[in-house]
């Protein structure tokens, strides 16, 4: 492997820049595994790996991308083939150990789950860590007793956004009838619909200007992806003995609740990790997206390349980005 194109971001003078340049295989991180990228995708850990302070790279310079899709160039283990098509998603990439959003990736095989037949390279980042994190949060609320045959009202937070897009799609092609989105973005109603949305709600429709310990009951399962007053502001509305499903915090990290609803109403917080999920589970949950969710076609998303990472990245700083950004690397 000679040079190639991959973001790498640099830190001077506690000053944090990014650029896509050529780059040498002594920057990758350690592995016995060596991919070819196909795909990647933009995830909202992505826009903050790029920020001063975003808290995600722990060691410059590094290569974000915490997801990655392609095709096994070199190996040193059994478990997987040159020519096999593989996929990773989270543990340490992009954090310390170099991402996606570059020609190659080294990783080690503990990292790798092969792509399931029936999925394609594209296909597998379209769902990216965003897509298996709503999946992983749909399945901790069935868990919980969520079933489509008592038709429960599930609200959808941060509903615009990459996990809370696909977790409508998701609930919708599963069979759920009643999801209402929750949303900022007042333009984006009729997608949020046509996703399997029966209705779309703001944020002045369910936090209420003082919140109150308990408050009317309107929901019995939550999905959360945005956390903060979002969050603090829904789990007095919670049916007796619902759940929220808790994976984000892109409105922030503080929450403000009491006991109440957790000792009166029996209202139980379930929360989702999707980087250190063990390897050994992760391929149900792929198998799932091959053979029982077929969602790809009904997503919303948008092809980008390397070039145009830092406009994605803007966008999503800004607030105004939509549903998942793949990027196409080869
Ligand atoms: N725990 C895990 O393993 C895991 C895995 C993946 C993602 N996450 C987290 O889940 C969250 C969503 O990730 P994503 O990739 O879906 O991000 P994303 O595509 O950027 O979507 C986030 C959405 O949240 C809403 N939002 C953003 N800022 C907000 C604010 N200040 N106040 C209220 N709502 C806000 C927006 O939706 P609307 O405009 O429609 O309201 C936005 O589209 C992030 O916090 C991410 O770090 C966690």
């Amino acid at each position: 492997m000679e040079s190639f194109r991959a973001c790498v971001v640099r830190e001077q003078n506690q000053e944090v820049s990014y650029s896509v340049e050529n780059t040498y295989p002594d920057l990758l991180s350690k592995g016995n595994v060596i991919i070819q990228t196909a795909y990647s995708s933009v995830n909202y850990k992505d826009h903050l790996a790029v920020k001063a302070k975003g808290g995600v790279i722990r060691n410059y310079p590094m290569i974000p991308g915490i997801d990655v899709s392609g095709t096994v160039v070199s190996s040193n283990t059994d478990a997987f083939q040159v020519g096999q098509e593989v996929l990773v998603t989270g543990f340490e990439m992009g954090m310390t150990h170099t991402g996606g959003f570059s020609e190659y990736v080294q990783v080690p095989e503990e990292w790798i789950v092969p792509l399931p037949k029936g999925l394609s390279l594209r296909d597998a980042m379209v769902i990216g860590t965003a897509g298996f994190t709503a999946a992983l949060s749909i399945d901790a609320l069935e868990n919980m007793g969520m079933t489509k045959s008592e038709q429960p009202e599930i609200l959808v937070t941060g509903a615009s956004g990459g996990v809370g897009s696909v977790a409508i799609r998701l609930l919708s092609q599963s069979g759920y009838a009643k999801i209402t989105a929750l949303s900022r973005k007042k333009q984006e109603e009729k997608l949020l619909l046509s996703l399997g949305a029966k209705e779309v709600l703001y944020p002045e429709d369910v936090i209420p200007e003082k919140l109150k310990p308990l408050g009317k009951q309107r929901f019995q399962y939550v999905l959360d992806t945005v956390g903060g007053n979002v969050a603090s502001a829904l789990i007095p509305q919670i049916f007796y003995g619902g759940s929220i499903s808790m994976c984000g915090n892109a409105g922030g990290i503080k929450m403000e609740t009491t006991v109440l609803p957790f000792i009166l109403r029996g209202v139980n917080i379930l929360g989702i990790d999707s980087v250190n999920y063990p390897i050994e589970k992760r391929s149900r949950i792929w198998e799932r997206f091959a053979n029982e969710w077929h969602i790809m076609d009904s997503l919303c998303t948008h092809e980008i390349g390397l070039d145009e990472l830092g406009k994605t990245f803007s966008a999503i700083e800004q607030g105004t980005h939509v549903g998942r950004a793949i990027v196409k690397i080869k």
